[in-house]
């Protein structure tokens, strides 16, 4: 079996979404400290429902390639359903990603959640701080 499937390498060389929304309502940016990798995901949100969503993604293959099926999987959606995305959920859309890459798809998750913390931050929104637990321990997840 190929290490990578053609979801993947279709994501990664025609990667959907990519650029920046200059009026963005929230934008999250993480990176990850060991592969120096670094994601961000601007969103316009409408009427609770992700309107518009792109990213710049600065890292691997498998960091690309999962932003870009991220964004995929919760443009028009509810913002409550992108609240959700994990990062299973990504890699499962990409028909799975090698073990020693799963990290990347966590990336995706991660900064989508920032976003959307950015987005309630900047409008004033409450929310429950439980939904964004703060970060992954990069030391733990093998990369
Ligand atoms: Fe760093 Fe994939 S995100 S190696």
């Amino acid at each position: 079996m190929a290490l990578y499937s053609e979801k993947v390498m279709d994501h990664f060389r025609n990667p959907r979404n990519v650029g920046v929304i200059e009026d963005a309502d929230g934008v999250g940016e993480v990176g990850n400290a060991k592969c120096g990798d670094i994601m961000k995901i601007y969103l316009k949100i409408k009427d609770d429902t992700i309107d518009d969503v792109k990213f710049e993604t600065f890292g691997c293959g498998s960091a690309i390639a999962s932003s870009s099926m991220a964004t995929e999987l919760i443009k028009g959606k509810p913002v409550s359903d992108a609240l959700k995305l994990t990062n299973q959920a990504v890699t499962e859309a990409l028909d799975g990603l090698p073990a020693h890459k799963l990290h990347c798809s966590v990336l995706a998750e991660e900064a989508i959640k920032a976003a959307m913390k950015d987005y309630y931050d900047r409008h004033g929104i409450a929310y429950d701080e439980s939904q964004f637990p703060a970060g992954h321990d990069c030391e733990h997840c093998g990369v």
